[in-house]
C-alpha cells in the first residue's frame, strides 16, 4: 500500500534497506529521499496544515498522538483508525513501492497533521508561503543519541549503526539521518523568532504533560475542557502508547522494524544516556557541546 510503511509487495531484493546516506547540500538523508527532492521541495503546504518538526528520536510520535486525539477531541477509538503515520504522514518520506509521504498527503483531507525531520533550511517553501503553524519539539543531544542508536539497529532504512562507540562519533559529527542535531534545534529555535513556531521541549512534556498541552490548545486557539485533556493525557501516556498497536510501530513489518531488536517505544525517560555514556565519552561530549551550542539561548535539561 503507498504511503505507508506496509510491504504489500515484499520486494524481492530488499535493496532500500541498510543502505548508505545520501547528502543533500550539506545534509545526509537516506537515499531515496535525495533521489526524489524535487517532489518534497516542491511538496503544496495548505493554510490550514499543522507541522510537526522533529529531529528523529525526540518524541514526534508522542506529540502526534497528542494532536491527533486533540484534532479527534479526545476520542481514543477514532484514533485508533489507522497507525500513526498514516494519521500523521512523514511528508519527505519516499521509499520506492514501500512509502511516499507526498503523494500520501495529497490524497489527504484538511485539516492534516504532517510529520517532517527535515532541518529548517531544508523545508519546502511552501509552508512559509501558507504561514503554516509548525508544533516543534527538542529532545536533550544525550537522550537523543541513545535513543537513535537503538532505532539504527531495529529500523532497517539506516545504514548499520556500528558499536555504541561508532555510532556516537557519527553522531557528533552529524553524519546520521537528518543531519547534524546542533544545527537543527538551533536552526528551528531561530527560525521561531518570526514564523508561527511552538518550541516544546521532550523533557517539560515529561514533567508537565498537562502544562504542556494546555501550550499545545492555547497555540491551536483551541479549548477543551479538563475530562477531555485528561482522556488525551491518558491515551497518551508512555504506558498507553506502548501497547497501542496504532501508535507502537509494531504495523511494521518486523523486516523494516525489528521490534525483537529494541522496541520503537523503548523507555520514553529522561536521562537513559547515563546508562551508556561512559565517563570519557561524557566529558569530550560536553566539550563539544559547549563550542556547538555556543551563542545561543537554547537550553536543555539532560536530567531531571
Ligand atoms: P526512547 O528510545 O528513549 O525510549 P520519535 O517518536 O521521535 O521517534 O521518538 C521516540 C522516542 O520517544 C523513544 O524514546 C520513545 O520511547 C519515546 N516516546 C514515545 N512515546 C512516548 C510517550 N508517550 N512518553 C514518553 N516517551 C515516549
Amino acid at each position: 500500500m503507498e504511503g505507508t510503511l506496509s510491504i504489500s509487495r515484499m520486494d524481492d531484493n530488499e535493496s532500500f534497506l541498510r543502505r548508505k546516506l545520501e547528502t543533500l547540500r550539506g545534509v545526509p538523508l537516506f537515499w531515496s529521499i535525495v533521489e526524489k527532492w524535487a517532489k518534497v521541495e516542491s511538496f503544496q503546504a495548505r493554510p490550514d496544515d499543522l507541522l510537526i518538526s522533529t529531529y528523529p528520536k525526540s518524541g514526534t510520535t508522542w506529540i502526534s498522538e497528542i494532536l491527533d486525539m486533540i484534532y479527534n477531541n479526545g476520542d481514543a477509538e477514532k484514533c485508533k483508525r489507522d497507525a500513526i503515520y498514516v494519521r500523521v504522514p512523514f511528508m519527505e518520506l519516499i521509499v520506492p513501492g514501500i512509502a511516499n509521504g507526498i503523494s500520501q498527503l495529497a490524497k489527504m483531507p484538511s485539516p492534516r497533521l504532517i510529520k517532517t525531520h527535515l532541518p529548517v533550511q531544508l523545508l519546502p517553501e511552501s509552508f512559509w508561503e501558507n504561514n503554516c503553524k509548525i508544533i516543534y519539539m527538542a529532545r536533550n543531544a544525550k537522550d537523543v543519541a541513545v535513543s537513535y542508536y537503538y532505532f539504527y539497529q531495529m529500523a532497517k532504512m539506516h545504514p548499520e549503526p556500528g558499536t555504541w562507540d561508532e555510532f556516537l562519533e557519527k553522531f557528533v559529527a552529524g553524519e546520521v539521518a537528518f543531519g547534524s542535531w546542533y544545527d537543527h534545534v538551533k536552526g528551528w529555535w531561530e527560525k521561531k523568532k518570526d514564523k508561527p513556531i511552538l518550541y516544546l521541549f521532550y523533557e517539560d512534556m515529561k514533567e508537565d504533560p498537562k502544562r504542556e498541552t494546555q501550550k499545545v490548545l492555547q497555540f491551536l486557539g483551541k479549548d477543551l475542557k479538563e475530562e477531555v485533556v485528561d482522556k488525551i493525557l491518558h491515551h497518551t501516556s508512555f504506558q498507553e502508547m506502548q501497547k497501542n498497536p496504532t501508535a507502537n510501530y509494531r504495523m511494521v513489518p518486523k523486516a523494516h522494524m525489528d521490534q525483537s531488536v529494541s522496541p520503537f517505544m523503548r523507555k520514553g525517560t529522561v536521562a537513559d544516556w547515563k546508562n551508556h555514556f561512559t565517563v570519557a565519552q561524557n566529558e569530550a561530549f560536553d566539550s563539544d557541546y559547549e563550542e556547538k551550542m555556543k551563542g545561543s539561548t537554547l537550553q536543555f535539561r539532560m536530567e531531571m
